[in-house]
């Protein structure tokens, strides 16, 4: 008998020029007064973006340094750029945290937190800025670490913290600590992560007093640095106070103390350096501990078109439209985009590309969402969260239609197909608001609420139940008050902006547009550490006894 015989399918240049990713064409007119206008308009944005962040990076200011200085101390930066490795990113959160929130200027809350490379490993770097109020704890310093811890976990990355606090800032007490997300949450979550074998390694650099001093103590393994690290639960006119005993400092919590006597600390260092280049062995000895990720699938190669054209094709009204795939072309590598279902559901685009070599599925929004691009979106998600392709969301959404025909045609349960979906998906989730996130469609398009591994704003992003001036004029419908109506409309525009979210750590940072592919890029190499849903128990594919599909039920 014949010996079976292979055929094989030789792809000719047609099929793969048809069939497979191909380069998204683009017809932007850079010499056209819109784009212009748009550019000149974004331009601004981004330089009160870079200035404000600018600011926010000198922490509390050159007094402030210069006493730490004084006291023979590195600056908290400095620290940083010691402990991290030479050239390699440093991936920053929420740096305007806080900003405007309080009467006092609290810049980045007080908090340095990011994602960088030690001893040529991933780790979550979280450091007290003590130029800052002494280092201590607003509502949203707890909320900007928990959130740091939180990614930490979600991906597995070794977390060190480089302490220096003065604990709960006092006159806030009541919004930093009963609660179930305040103070004590930071410690749950060090012991959580420790069980999970996601190293918890800490440096103290001076005070940690109180709630502070549990940083250390829950630590794995720790460093302090002689003569300026502190760790008591109580401070010496506290001590006072309580049992009469007179002491100092450095007696009553120091250095030498803890590695001698205490055994609070593991490890005595001389200074700053020492107690960070300590910091930087012990995570180099980490042996096999954490997750380590996926290299990319495919050869990194730059879009086609230039960046910078982001600024003009996308603009800072949200009411002035644009084609996504403009700005798809300019993130993606090689502009190369396989689109889906192109011709069906045509106000949302969904397809699969690489960037910086990792695949990805991307949804982007070009128009009010109906019925048909609800459907597509989540046939779109089904089919990622199958194949375990991470997702990307690019949002520029007024919400889903309204109206009786569209009331008639179901929106309601299929904009609810689209949200189950993205709540269940079981694959990362990467959300980049590009323009406005407002009603439902915030929830469809993978807002905060859906627990996207990261979400980050551009600078002329929006997000709100609805736009300002509907708002209004719904408030006008139903409210008597005529008062209310006059401030209304400027105090949601101003409640609305990225500044406004970031502020309040609605988001993870607002990145320029012309960074976007080097942000996801960094977000999806983390993603491929833990594909799955590293946060929750088990998969979500599964129901409470290990059997069941994992979608629940959609309404048909
Ligand atoms: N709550 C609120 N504000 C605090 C604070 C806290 N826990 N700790 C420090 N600050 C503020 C100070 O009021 C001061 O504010 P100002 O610049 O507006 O005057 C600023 O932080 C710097 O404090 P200062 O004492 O001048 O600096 P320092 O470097 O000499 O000392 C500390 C820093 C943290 C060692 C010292 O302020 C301290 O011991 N704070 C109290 C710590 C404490 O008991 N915490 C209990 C937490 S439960």
């Amino acid at each position: 008998c014949k010996p079976i015989q292979r055929i094989r399918l030789h792809e000719s240049s047609t099929t793969r020029r048809l069939y497979h990713a191909t380069v998204l064409p683009s017809m932007v007119y850079t010499t056209s007064p819109e784009f212009v206008s748009k550019k000149q308009a974004m331009d601004s944005l981004v330089e009160e973006l870079e200035a404000k962040t600018a600011k926010a990076r000198l922490g509390g200011g050159a007094k402030a340094q210069e006493r730490m200085k004084n006291r023979g101390k590195l600056l908290p930066r400095e620290r940083l750029a010691l402990l991290l490795d030479p050239h390699t990113p440093f991936l920053e959160l929420s740096s305007l945290a806080a900003e405007d929130v309080y009467s006092d200027y609290i810049p980045g809350a007080g908090l340095i937190t990011g994602i960088g490379r030690v001893s040529e490993r991933e780790c979550m770097v979280i450091v007290n800025d003590a130029t800052v109020k002494g280092g201590s704890y607003y509502p949203l310093t707890v909320k900007k670490q928990l959130r740091a811890q939180e990614i930490a976990r979600e991906h597995g990355l070794p977390c060190v913290y480089i302490v220096e606090s003065g604990g709960a800032a006092l006159p806030h007490q009541a919004n930093v600590f009963p609660d179930k997300e305040h103070f004590g949450r930071i410690f749950y979550n060090m012991a959580q992560m420790s069980a999970l074998g996601i190293p918890q390694i800490s440096s103290i650099h001076g005070i940690s007093v109180a709630g502070g001093a549990y940083v250390p103590a829950l630590a794995d393994e720790n460093v302090i640095v002689q003569n300026q690290g502190r760790i008591f639960l109580a401070g010496p006119p506290l001590v006072k106070a309580a049992t009469g005993e007179e002491i100092d400092d450095e007696s009553l919590g120091g250095g030498s103390m803890h590695s001698t006597e205490s055994g609070v600390t593991d490890a005595l260092a001389r200074d700053d350096d020492e107690a960070i280049a300590r910091v930087r062995g012990i995570i180099g000895d980490l042996g096999q501990a954490g997750y380590p990720g996926a290299s990319p699938t495919e050869k990194t190669e730059d879009p086609v078109y230039s960046p910078e054209e982001l600024h003009g094709i996308v603009g800072t009204d949200v009411r002035q439209p644009f084609d996504m795939r403009d700005v798809i072309a300019r993130v993606v590598d090689g502009s190369r985009f396989r689109e889906f279902k192109k011709d069906y559901g045509s106000s949302i685009v969904t397809g699969f590309a690489h960037i910086h070599g990792y695949p990805v599925g991307i949804i982007g929004n070009n128009g009010i969402l109906f019925s048909p691009s609800a459907l597509k979106a989540t046939q779109f998600i089904l089919l990622c969260s199958q194949r375990q392709i991470p997702l990307l969301f690019m949002v520029n959404v007024a919400g889903y239609m309204v109206g009786s025909k569209a009331e008639k045609g179901g929106i309601a349960k299929d904009g609810a197909k689209m949200v189950r979906a993205v709540a269940c998906a079981d694959v990362p989730k990467l959300t980049v608001i590009v323009g406005g996130s407002f009603g439902a469609g915030n929830y469809g398009m993978a807002g905060r609420a859906y627990s996207p591994r990261f979400l980050w704003m551009w600078p002329n992003a929006k997000i709100g139940v609805m736009g300002s001036g509907q708002l209004s004029q719904v408030m006008t419908s139903v409210s008597k008050d005529p008062n209310q109506h006059a401030t209304l409309k400027s105090e949601i525009e101003n409640q609305s902006t990225a500044l406004y979210s970031t502020a309040r750590l609605w988001d993870d940072g607002i990145i320029k547009p012309t960074d976007t592919r080097d942000v996801v890029g960094l977000g999806l190499a983390l993603a491929s550490r833990r594909p799955g849903s590293s946060a929750r128990t088990g998969r979500l594919n599964a129901t409470w006894d290990g059997t069941g599909t994992g979608f629940g039920v959609f309404r048909m």
